[in-house]
């Protein structure tokens, strides 16, 4: 979502518009403001893009006053309506708030405010913060105070800014894990999710750290821990440009978004593993009953998507037993499928609108199969037309070529196939626990392979004007290859092929020659042993023809090694989650292969980023 927060002498409602204009790209499935004046607050919010908001205050035009905030959102709790939309008031309408992130223990906060008579008009986890800090603020006066104690009873991840009607000069902020910055002006203050909402006003900025309040008045800004301790101010300068600005400094969103994916990663797992280690997928509504009695699983999804339900297979027949078929959503429906009322079909989407997957689930339901919808986008029709979904977390994605979304696609997968073993009971019941604990840990994972790409980059520069590269996988590793084939495709323009590495004896092989670059994609030396020999066999066999090997290979297998031209490393996870590893380097290489051959990587010719026709 995107934040901003104003008081100065300007009028707050022009700055905070311009801000969220600047910031639409963080998300735009709704948008409000909320400005003081006259002793009193006034809060505008609509549905949709940010326009439908303009037209709004065309219509109903707020009053003017020096301070205000304003919020661009990307729903996570709650579909995309005026009444979710943010900011969010308290029954009195003094108080004003604005939340990027999750806070996990909203229900019971929420239970408590409802014991207490508050009236909650939202599905959001945010209208809670505005009722509790209008509690607290009745106690203590003091709005950064009130924050600090809200703050301290939160879980979660978030980023909230507040305003109250008695303090009109002061614009309150808090920040856990989520990214909140500061703007100092002469005169005026700024607060925002990124440094683009105010550059054009000040190139001075302050950044938050975790767990910090801030308050903000013309004259500077005081900022603090949730406990109330001063904390230091270090301020910088910002030398952005405003295009650079938004994409936080990368040169393309897809680079931006490639490195989100630790925290697209670990926010896709916020709040569904609870203290016991169990998963609780409340927004499963599909029932035990339901999911304990289906019979097959069949995954409906287009492009990337569809990769990722390839690699779920793998899980979902692991650890359930369950047949798992997976299906190209434009396939679908026209060979008239078998499906019924046992069938559990998944239908994987970034966008929640592409057409074929749409139209695959709509046939799945009229045959009386329970659909679940596994979407990145709140509220989209996807979601809309299934009987559950399960949100991804990723944030909004802008680059065509489907990156962080995809990683939090696969945790999505992995979490339904290990909750079906879970609800099913399977004699896999350790193995589930454990994975459970290691998918916890995997964000970190993510990190280190990130912080280890540039041999990567360099290797995908020297290959800038070569016509075919090739990728091999087995296992989890087959659709991995697939994913890295189609990334260079729609970036490189280059001939790129996926092949599951037992087939490369049947034809593919017969295109390896001298100098060809093959990404192989190497299994666990661990747990499946066998496939690991015979894939390490398979790297003989191409090198032996003349290919130029590109190996990637967890830390510590060492077998691989006197076979790989070049060998990139990616840390040891469970067998079925190395897919959460292994695609990042091949992201990372198409992403710099394209660059060095001048192509656009953030809307690659020909491609969109959500195909809304069959
Ligand atoms: C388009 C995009 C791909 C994406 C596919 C499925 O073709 O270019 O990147 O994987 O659609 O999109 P979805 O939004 O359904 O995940």
């Amino acid at each position: 979502c995107g934040i901003v927060g104003y008081v100065g002498s300007q009028s707050a409602l022009e700055v905070v518009m311009a801000g969220l204009k600047r910031l639409e790209y963080r998300g735009y499935d709704s948008a409000g403001v909320a400005v003081l004046a006259d002793g009193g607050l006034a809060a505008a919010k609509k549905a949709g893009k940010l326009v439908n908001l303009e037209k709004e205050l065309g219509a109903r035009p707020l009053p003017t006053g020096p301070t205000g905030i304003g919020h661009t959102r990307w729903a996570t709790h709650g579909g995309p309506t005026d009444a979710n939309a943010h900011p969010h008031l308290d029954n009195a309408g003094r108080v004003a708030v604005v939340h990027n992130g999750i806070i996990e223990n909203f229900a019971v906060l929420r239970a408590e405010l409802a014991e207490r008579g508050h009236e909650l008009s939202s599905e959001t986890d945010t209208e809670v913060v505005a009722h509790l800090l209008a509690e607290e603020f009745s106690g203590t006066a003091d709005l950064a105070e009130a924050m600090r104690l809200v703050c301290r009873r939160l879980e979660g991840a978030f980023t909230l800014v507040a305003v109250h009607a008695d303090e009109p000069d002061v614009v309150v902020g808090a920040r856990r894990n989520s990214p909140l910055v500061v703007g100092i002006g002469e005169g005026e203050a700024f607060l925002a999710s990124d440094v683009a909402a105010f550059i054009a006003h000040t190139r001075s900025a302050v950044e938050l750290g975790q767990d910090q309040v801030v308050e903000l008045r013309r004259d500077g800004v005081t900022v603090t821990g949730f406990d109330g301790r001063p904390a230091e101010v270090r301020s910088y300068h910002v030398d952005w440009d405003a295009s650079a600005a938004e994409k936080a400094g990368y040169d393309y969103f897809m680079l931006k978004e490639i490195a989100e994916q630790p925290k697209a990663v670990a926010d896709t797992l916020l709040g569904r593993i609870d203290a016991a280690g169990s998963l609780t997928l409340d927004e499963v509504r599909i029932g035990a009953a339901e999911l304990r009695e289906a019979d097959k699983v069949v995954i409906v999804a287009c492009g990337t998507a569809f990769h990722a339900g390839l690699i779920a297979k793998y899980a979902i027949e692991h650890w359930t037993r369950i047949p798992c078929e997976v299906e190209l959503a434009s396939e679908f429906r026209y060979r008239d499928p078998i499906l019924g009322p046992r069938s559990l079909v998944i239908a994987i989407s970034q966008s929640g609108e592409t057409m074929d997957t749409l139209m695959a689930l709509r046939h799945a339901r009229e045959q009386g199969s329970k659909v679940l919808a596994i979407c990145n986008t709140n509220g989209s029709t996807i979601p809309r037309e299934s009987d559950a979904v399960l949100y991804t977390h990723a944030g909004p994605e802008v680059a065509v070529a489907s990156t962080k979304a995809f990683l939090t696609q696969l945790v999505a997968c992995y979490l339904v196939a290990l909750y079906l073993g879970q609800v099913r009971g399977t004699k896999w019941a350790d193995e589930i626990r454990a994975v459970i604990r290691d998918l916890a840990q995997i964000s970190g994972q993510v990190e280190r392979v990130l912080e280890t790409m540039e041999p990567v980059r360099a290797l995908a520069r020297s290959l800038a004007d070569k016509k075919t590269v090739l990728f091999l996988g087995r296992h989890v590793g087959y659709p991995v290859a697939l994913e890295g084939a189609l990334k260079l495709k729609e970036l490189a323009y280059m001939h790129a092929e996926g092949f599951a590495a037992g087939e490369l004896k049947h034809g593919p092989i017969a295109l390896v020659e001298e100098d060809l670059p093959v990404v192989v994609v190497v299994p666990s030396p661990r747990g499946r042993s066998v496939l690991h020999d015979k894939i390490v066999s398979n790297i003989q066999e191409i090198r032996a023809r003349g290919a130029r090997t590109i190996v990637i290979a967890e830390e510590g297998d060492e077998a691989v090694a006197p076979y790989a031209d070049h060998l990139v490393r990616i840390p040891a996870t469970p067998v079925l989650l190395q897919p959460l590893v292994a695609t990042v380097p091949l992201q990372v290489f198409a992403c710099e292969l394209a660059t060095a051959r001048g192509n656009e990587v953030d809307q690659p010719r020909n491609l969109a980023k959500s195909v809304t026709v069959e």
